[in-house]
């Protein structure tokens, strides 16, 4: 059966993953209408990546005997100034992400909940990976800067980057 506190941190978690998945649903859907279709792409792949972030976190809790809430979410920001303002955005969100898992982390290790610790070591590698290509795409937009040729460019290929699983 598993620990109440360690319970209580893995659905708070699965409150930040569902809450990220409907914020890059925003990022999308914004991305979408301004006609950066390829960004929009991987944005909506992102977004459905964090649902099974999520998912994964609430079937872990049920299979350990827990009772997985399924959160209130509210409605994300919707309005960018520009791409760069979404993966800067994006990059933040998913820092704060990964010191929220590290707190998981810790506290598996305080209570001594080594089989929670395991499964949180799939979401402590997902984090690095996540924030490196935020930092990639991030340098790529200061590269390009206002060129338009560039942003077509990085638009296109960012349609075509498949967002780590
Ligand atoms: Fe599920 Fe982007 O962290």
């Amino acid at each position: 059966m598993i620990d109440k506190t360690i319970e209580a941190a893995l659905n708070a978690q699965v409150e930040k993953e569902a809450r990220s998945s409907h914020f890059y649903l925003a990022m999308a859907s914004w991305a979408e209408n301004k006609g950066l279709n390829g960004t929009a792409e991987f944005l909506y792949r992102h977004s459905d990546e964090e649902r099974l972030h999520m998912l994964k976190l609430v079937r872990f809790v049920n299979e350990r005997g827990g009772k997985a809430v399924v959160p209130a979410l509210e409605s994300p920001i919707s309005n960018f100034s520009g791409l760069q303002d979404i993966f800067t955005t994006l990059l933040e969100h998913e820092t704060n992400v990964t010191a929220s898992i590290n707190e998981v982390v810790d506290l598996c290790l305080k209570r001594k909940d080594y089989t929670t610790h395991n499964f949180m070591q799939w979401y402590v590698a997902e984090q690095i990976e996540e924030e490196a290509l935020a930092r990639n795409i991030l340098d790529k937009l200061a590269l390009i800067g206002t060129d338009k040729g560039g942003l077509y460019l990085f638009d296109r290929d960012l349609g075509q980057l498949q967002p780590e699983a």
